[in-house]
């Protein structure tokens, strides 16, 4: 297998390992696969992993007709990613794990414990946790210095920024590598300290919670708040398409780690109508409807 030099960037010959084959996982081994790197899918549901290589598929399709792309380079790099049920049957080979699984601070120790002792020295762990502490993380592992944050955000093909997120632990080097790969990758990588909800997230907390307080008090429905943020404040989305968009199950796990994380804040305390949507089933565009309605590919206002 090709080494990599400690701080070094990840080259084109490298492997990856991609955990988790949603919504922001497929999408980061469409990124991984477009550098030129062998990506390891991987999913403990069968149906994820099927959906995932449907969505690459299409997604690949739509470029070449866009012309973004050739039919052969979009072969080679579908080519370039391969589904698999184990992530540890093929940990060895990697020299980059990205966890991309439920927000949940056990299931991710869980994860990283299994696979630290199967990867190679120089390999990197990396998390695209929206939330979590990085430290607490890599606690548990007897090697904690080589885990860090690598935060994408939804869709991973498409937004540009990473943040690359340090615990008290992450060795300067594999920060500085993570860093270096995502602008080999076309991003834009930030350098952050974990503190919980890092930047982004942090400082979206109130752009979905007063947006919810303000749907609870009735002010409007959702469609003409959506319209009034995006039309009126030239914001791509409005907060509950946007919601929708990342999901409700998703949404919510990181304003309660959030929340959690700073003694119960009352600044950053969930919401009622969200944890109902979750409750319901009702995710937002994955499971079909959210605040909205995306039955026949159109988004109405959910009933
Ligand atoms: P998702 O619900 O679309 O996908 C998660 C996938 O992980 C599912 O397919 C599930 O079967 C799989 N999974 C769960 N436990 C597993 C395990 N132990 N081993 C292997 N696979 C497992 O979730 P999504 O949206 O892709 O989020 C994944 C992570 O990325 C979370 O930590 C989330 O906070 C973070 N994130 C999410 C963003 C978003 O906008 N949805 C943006 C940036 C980060």
């Amino acid at each position: 297998m090709q080494e990599r030099e400690g701080g070094a960037a990840l080259a084109p010959g490298h492997a990856v390992l991609v955990v988790g084959a949603g919504a922001m996982g497929r999408g980061i081994a469409l990124v991984a696969a477009s550098a030129d790197h062998l990506v390891f899918l991987s999913d403990v549901s069968e149906e994820a992993r099927r959906r995932a290589l449907t969505a690459i598929a299409e997604e690949l399709d739509g470029g070449v007709r866009k012309g973004r792309m050739s039919a052969e380079e979009a072969s080679a790099i579908r080519d370039r990613i391969r589904a698999v049920a184990e992530p540890q049957s093929v940990a060895s080979q990697v020299h980059l794990v990205i966890e991309a699984i439920v927000e949940d601070l056990e299931v991710k120790r869980v994860l990283f414990a299994s696979l630290e002792p199967l990867v190679p020295p120089q390999a990197i762990l990396a998390t695209n946790t929206s939330s979590l502490s990085i430290t607490a993380i890599a606690a548990p592992l007897a090697r904690p210095e080589r885990v860090v944050g690598m935060h994408f955000f939804n869709p991973p093909t498409r937004m540009k920024l990473v943040e690359v997120v340090s615990g008290l632990a992450t060795a300067p080097e594999v920060a500085q590598a993570i860093r270096d790969t995502a602008v080999r990758w076309g991003k834009i990588a930030v350098m952050a300290r974990s503190t919980p909800g890092f930047i982004v997230n942090r400082v979206a907390r109130p752009f979905y919670a007063e947006a919810l307080r303000v749907l609870a008090e009735g002010a409007a429905d959702c469609a003409t708040l959506d319209a009034i943020v995006r039309e009126a404040g030239g914001f791509p989305m409005g907060p509950f398409e946007l919601m929708d968009l990342i999901g409700h199950d998703v949404n919510f796990a990181v304003t309660s780690s959030v929340w959690s994380a700073y003694f119960y804040d009352k600044r950053f305390q969930p919401s009622l109508i969200q944890q109902e949507l979750v409750w319901a089933g009702r995710l937002g565009r994955k499971s079909g409807r959210g605040f909205y309605d995306y039955a026949a590919g159109a988004q109405r206002p959910a009933a």
